[in-house]
C-alpha cells in the first residue's frame, strides 16, 4: 500500500458514505461537501492498493488559538477505510503519512474528534478540550432589556462580523480564527436532519458587538425540532443579555435550545429555572506534529526549565532530548543530548500538557511522564480548553 494525496475527491464519496452510514438522501450533500472542501484548499489524503483507494481522510488547515498564540492546526476529519480492507493497516499508514505531510507543510499541531480515544492514542493523540452542552427552553430565559442592540439573522456573516469573530477568537480559549472558507464549511452543507444553518449578528450603533450561529435540527426520535448554538460570542455582558433576549423571542417557534459552551460557562444568571439538562461532552484530541515548531509559543505559566526526553513512535523528528523553558510567558525549545533529560514523556502526554488540558506535574503523578533524574516538581500549568470547531 502507498500513501498519497487524493487527486479526485469523488473517490472518497463511496468509501466515506459506507463507513459513516450516510443516508441515501444525504448523498448529494456529501458530494457537495467534498467539492467544497477541495475548492476551499482542504487536503485529501489516502492510502492505495494499486488503483484502489483503501482509506482516506481530510485535513483542514486552521489557525487556532493555542495557549496565548495562534498556530496552524491540521484538523483531521472523515478518517475511514474500505470495509473489505479493515484491519490491514491502511489507516495506520494514512495517519503516519498525514503527519509527515503536515510536518512538511509546517503545522505544529493536529486536532481530531475521536470515535474512540484508544484508537488515536496509539498514534500520539491525547485528550484536549471538552464542552458543556446546556439544554433549555427559550421561554425559561429571564427578561432582559436589549437596549440599543439590534439583531440581524443572516445566511452568511458579513465582513464586519467575520472580523469581529476573528478578533474575539484570537484572545479566547482555543477558538479557530475563522476565515471566509471556514465560515462556509461551518454553515454548509445542510443535512437532511437539518432545516438551516445561519448566523445572527448583533450591532450597537452599527458596530458588531455579538455573533451567534445556529442550526435547526430535527430530533427524529422525538419528532420535534431544536436549535443548536455553537458560536455565541459577545463583546460585553449587556450584549450577552441582548443575545439571550433574542433567543427568548423565538419561544413561540422553538421549544428547545442546545447551547454548547466552555466548561466554565455559567448559564444560571440567564434562566429563571434550572436548565433541562447539562452534559459534559468530551471533545477533541490533540497531537504535536512538530515540537520544534512550538518554539516561541506564548504560554501563560510561571517560569520553568525542564529537560525532557520525547518518545514518538510515528514522528522520528520529535524523538530525543529537548530543553523546555518558559520565560516571561514564552516557550523556548532547544535540542539537547537525551542523557540530560529529567523526565521521559510520550508525544501524546506532552501534547495534552502544551494544549493546556493537564499540568506536567499531574502527568508525573499519573505516570504518564516518567522521572529519569533530578525532578523537583517543575510544572507547566493547565488552562481552560475549548475549541468549538466541529469539523
Ligand atoms: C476506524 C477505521 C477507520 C479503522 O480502519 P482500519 O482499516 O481497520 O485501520 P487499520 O487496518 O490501519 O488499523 C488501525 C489500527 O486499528 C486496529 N484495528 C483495526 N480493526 C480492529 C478491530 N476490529 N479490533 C481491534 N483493533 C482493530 C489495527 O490493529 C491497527 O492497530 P495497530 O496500528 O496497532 O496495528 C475503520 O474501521 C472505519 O472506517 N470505521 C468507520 C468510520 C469511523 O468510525 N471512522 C473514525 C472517525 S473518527
Amino acid at each position: 500500500m502507498i500513501f498519497k494525496e487524493i487527486s479526485d475527491y469523488r473517490e472518497m464519496i463511496e468509501v466515506s458514505a459506507l463507513a459513516f452510514s450516510f443516508e441515501k438522501r444525504d448523498r448529494d450533500e456529501l458530494e457537495e461537501l467534498f467539492e467544497q472542501l477541495v475548492e476551499g484548499g482542504r487536503l485529501l489524503y489516502g492510502t492505495y492498493d494499486g488503483e484502489t483507494l483503501v482509506a482516506g481522510c481530510v485535513v483542514y488547515p486552521y489557525r487556532m488559538r493555542l495557549r496565548e498564540s495562534a498556530v496552524t492546526m491540521g484538523g483531521i476529519a472523515l478518517v475511514c477505510s474500505r470495509q473489505d480492507y479493515r484491519g490491514k493497516g491502511g489507516v495506520r499508514l494514512l495517519l503516519s503519512g498525514t503527519l509527515e505531510s503536515m510536518r512538511d507543510l509546517g503545522y505544529p499541531v493536529s486536532v481530531l474528534y475521536p470515535f474512540q480515544r484508544d484508537f488515536y492514542r496509539k498514534y500520539g493523540w491525547e485528550v484536549f478540550d471538552r464542552w458543556q452542552l446546556i439544554k433549555f427552553s427559550p421561554s425559561s430565559i429571564r427578561d432582559f432589556d436589549s437596549g440599543d442592540i439590534d439583531a440581524r439573522d443572516m445566511a452568511f456573516p458579513d465582513e464586519e462580523s467575520i472580523e469581529f469573530y476573528r478578533r474575539y477568537a484570537s484572545s479566547s480559549y482555543n477558538y479557530v480564527l475563522r476565515n471566509q472558507t471556514d465560515w462556509r464549511d461551518r454553515l454548509s452543507p445542510v443535512w437532511s436532519s437539518q432545516v438551516a444553518k445561519r448566523v445572527v449578528r448583533f450591532t450597537r450603533q452599527s458596530e458588531v458587538v455579538g455573533l451567534m450561529d445556529y442550526s435547526i435540527n430535527l430530533d427524529r426520535k422525538e419528532g420535534s425540532y431544536f436549535h443548536s448554538i455553537l458560536t455565541f460570542v459577545s463583546k460585553d455582558e449587556k450584549v450577552r443579555q441582548a443575545m439571550f433576549s433574542y433567543i427568548k423571542s423565538l419561544s413561540h417557534q422553538v421549544n428547545k435550545i442546545h447551547l454548547f459552551g466552555p466548561m466554565n460557562c455559567e448559564i444560571w444568571p440567564y434562566l429563571y429555572d434550572k436548565p433541562d439538562e447539562c452534559q459534559l461532552r468530551e471533545g477533541s484530541m490533540i497531537r504535536i506534529v512538530d515540537i520544534m515548531k512550538l518554539d516561541g509559543l506564548m504560554l501563560d505559566s510561571p517560569d520553568v526549565k525542564i529537560a525532557l526526553k520525547i518518545e514518538d513512535a510515528q514522528c522520528p523528528w520529535n524523538v530525543g532530548g529537548i530543553m523546555l523553558e518558559i520565560r516571561d510567558g514564552v516557550l523556548n525549545l532547544t535540542k539537547i543530548p537525551e542523557e540530560e533529560a529529567q523526565l521521559e514523556i510520550e508525544i501524546g502526554a506532552i501534547s495534552t500538557v502544551i494544549g493546556g488540558r493537564e499540568s506536567l506535574r499531574r502527568m508525573v503523578e499519573l505516570k504518564m511522564a516518567r522521572i529519569l533524574k533530578d525532578y523537583n516538581g517543575e510544572d507547566i500549568q493547565k488552562c481552560d480548553v475549548f475549541m468549538n470547531e466541529p469539523f
